[in-house]
């Protein structure tokens, strides 16, 4: 199958959605594989695509706001709250379902994660096709998020119809992922919108993982690039890193600095990459991925991957390089 990539292809992509088709669509946090969510044979082809297992379900993209109540139920308060301060945005809601979301979207659980993008093509296209998408990251399953069309082509080129080219994402990590459950915001998974924010709601806490049965995608393992990776300060040992060409994903300008306290000179490093010069965690975030990315296709051994400050975005940028870390669980 040929894939087209287009920066003006709106009609085209609400045509084959149409269709049953999936197209590939840019949110403001990563690019999106979409299809009809009510059509469970068009949300199979999501699953084909990425090479998905049933087990791990799909978040539903809804079109409007009136959409929230003819698919889910039985709603906590908080919902309607968070709901009118996040939408449309980078906040994803784990609620009951009703009987219209077909089981292969949700893999049988009797909730449905929902979230309403922000970025003006998703928008579009989701409010001309006026029935909630379904779309995980458009990544081959257990692969790092891909962040630009090329990025997705790179993952999906051949598989798919088409990609709607809308720049690189705002964002750069997922979307937050909570469960609200008598007034109690539990974060299923970090993302843009942060504990801090949520907290002005009330109680959020991290869920922990391990304990998490209702967020089967929550594996270990996730986001992972080929070539192995490990976080490590500067402190590390010069024989810790003693395994062939080593790529260094930095925190910030200062990493050189950091390195030589250890006498790890520049020379040390194949390849570098600088998630944000400043140490801004907005950027770092939305560097994240391509960065990896880049260090991935560097023809590396190892990627060390320098800690970031684990308060508001920085919650999210590190759970992401821990799932990169992790045994891979996958083959790719
Ligand atoms: O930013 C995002 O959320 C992106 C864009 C495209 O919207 N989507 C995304 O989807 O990251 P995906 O499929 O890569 O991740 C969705 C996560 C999975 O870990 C899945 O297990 C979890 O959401 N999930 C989906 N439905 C769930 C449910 N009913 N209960 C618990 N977790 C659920
Ligand atoms: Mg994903």
């Amino acid at each position: 199958m040929e894939t087209v990539v287009s920066t003006n292809a709106v009609d085209r992509a609400v045509e084959l959605l149409g269709h049953g088709e999936v197209v590939a669509l840019p949110t403001e946090t990563v690019y999106g594989l979409a299809a009809d969510a009510t059509n469970a044979q068009a949300v199979a082809k999501i699953f084909e695509a990425k090479e998905r297992p049933f087990f791990d379900p799909l978040i539903v993209h809804l079109p409007s706001l009136d959409w929230l109540d003819r698919i889910t139920q039985n709603r906590d308060p908080l919902v309607e709250k968070l709901v009118a301060k996040f939408w449309p945005g980078p906040l994803t809601l784990v609620l009951q379902k009703r009987d219209n979301v077909p089981d292969l979207v949700t893999s049988g659980l009797p909730t449905v994660a929902v979230r309403m993008s922000a970025h003006p093509v998703f928008r579009e296209v989701c409010a001309r096709f006026g029935k909630p998408l379904a779309a995980p990251s458009a990544n081959r399953f257990g692969r790092i998020s891909p962040t630009a069309a090329e990025h997705v082509l790179a993952e999906l080129g051949g598989r798919i119809p088409l990609i709607v080219d809308g720049g690189a994402t705002t964002h750069g990590v997922e979307s937050t992922i909570i469960a609200v459950e008598n007034g109690r915001i539990k974060i299923l998974r970090a993302g843009p919108v942060t504990r801090e924010e949520l907290s002005e709601f009330g109680e959020a806490v991290f869920e922990k993982r391990g304990d998490a049965p209702n967020a089967p995608g929550q594996l270990e393992s996730h986001y992972a690039p080929r070539t192995k990776l490990r976080i490590a300060d500067c402190g590390l040992r010069i024989a810790d890193f003693s395994c062939g060409r080593v790529g260094l994903l930095a925190r910030d300008s200062s990493a050189s600095l950091r390195f030589a306290q250890n006498d790890i000179g520049d020379d040390f490093f194949s390849a570098a990459e600088v998630l944000s010069e400043r140490g801004d965690l907005r950027e770092s975030a939305a560097n994240l991925f391509s960065k990896m990315r880049a260090l991935d296709e560097a023809g590396l051994d190892l990627i060390v991957a320098e800690p970031v400050p684990e308060v508001g975005l920085g919650v999210a940028i590190m759970d992401r390089l821990r799932k990169a870390a992790a045994k891979k669980m996958t083959n790719d």
